[in-house]
């Protein structure tokens, strides 16, 4: 099946990223926020990042009005589209709300479009809709979208071989790396590196060391790029939460048990650089 026109669904951190990644490689984009102001500020934070792509000289100012020309903003997931040949959701890690907004596109879009959601970790099989099993499929992009190289491709129980081949080889044309994966809680990324996130914050309420030396042994001792305690504050510990949730629901297992410290600063809504404050201070 060809894809050329797609719908992403919400424009937050992810779905402005992957919005910007198809429009780039010359797909018609269209972008569904809730509000016309969420909309403009996804828009914004695209072409922020385009004029960073100028500065490095990897894209010109003529494509980034063609970039931007092919994305159109859309108020309120009904009225997305009916034609669109793929729908990527990327709204906020919650299993009900994801599976009503499912709900009412199934009903909306044409039947042989393909339905992909970014979760990171909630189950492809559960949220698949009713109408087109075979054509659900999940598709999880790294943050930043279109700096990472990966897409975790999840096969839900019912997916289709075509359906994975499709999305496969449309990954690969934006120019990332696919790796098949199969559905269990977590999927691959998030099952190994929740689990080492929800650690630090461990060891942080224990006292075992501090903040910035808990990510120095990280990054120095392990070569990772950045410490876990940053990492989280990247991601935002809210979906860092919500993971670790669905990880310790999903396994039935106590070794996934979230960090009662994590539970914590998630109540008092300091969730890392989207609200200025996580482990560390933002500006
Ligand atoms: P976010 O909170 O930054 O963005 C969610 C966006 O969805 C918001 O702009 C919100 O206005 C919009 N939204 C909510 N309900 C909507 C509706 N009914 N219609 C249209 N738009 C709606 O969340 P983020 O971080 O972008 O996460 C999105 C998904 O991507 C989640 O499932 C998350 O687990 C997954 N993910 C997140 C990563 C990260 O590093 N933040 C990495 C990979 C996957």
């Amino acid at each position: 099946m060809e894809i050329n026109k797609i719908a992403v669904i919400g424009g937050g951190t992810m779905g402005n990223g992957i919005a910007h990644v198809f429009a780039m490689k010359g797909f018609e984009v269209n972008l569904v926020e809730m509000k016309e102001e969420l909309a403009d500020k996804a828009l914004a934070t695209i072409s922020k990042n385009l004029d960073r792509q100028i500065k490095k000289e990897m894209i010109s100012e003529d494509d980034k009005k063609s970039i931007l020309g092919r994305i159109t903003k859309i108020i309120g997931v009904e009225n997305t589209p009916v034609d669109v040949d793929l729908v990527i959701e990327a709204i906020y890690e919650n299993k009900d709300v994801k599976s009503s907004i499912f709900n009412t596109l199934q009903l909306l879009i044409k039947s042989d479009s393909i339905f992909a959601s970014n979760t990171s970790s909630i189950s492809i099989t559960e949220l698949s809709v009713s109408n087109r099993p075979d054509k659900f499929i999940g598709m999880h992009f790294m943050n930043p979208v279109p700096m990472m190289k990966l897409i975790e491709i999840i096969r839900g129980y019912s997916t289709s071989d075509e359906t994975f081949n499709t999305i496969k080889e449309l990954s690969e044309k934006l120019g990332k790396v696919p790796v098949e994966v199969f559905d269990y809680p977590g999927f691959v990324a998030n099952r190994i590196l929740m689990p080492m996130i929800n650690e630090a914050v461990f060891a942080l309420m224990e006292g075992v060391a501090s903040k910035e030396d808990i990510d120095t042994v990280m990054k120095l001792g392990m070569n990772h790029p950045m410490g876990p305690l940053t990492l989280a504050d990247f991601i935002g510990l809210d979906v860092c939460l919500a993971i670790i949730e669905v990880l310790y629901k999903g396994y039935n297992d106590s070794k996934y048990r979230p960090c009662p410290l994590l539970k914590k600063m998630v109540a008092a809504n300091k969730l890392g650089r989207k609200t200025g404050e996580g482990f560390f201070k933002y500006d």
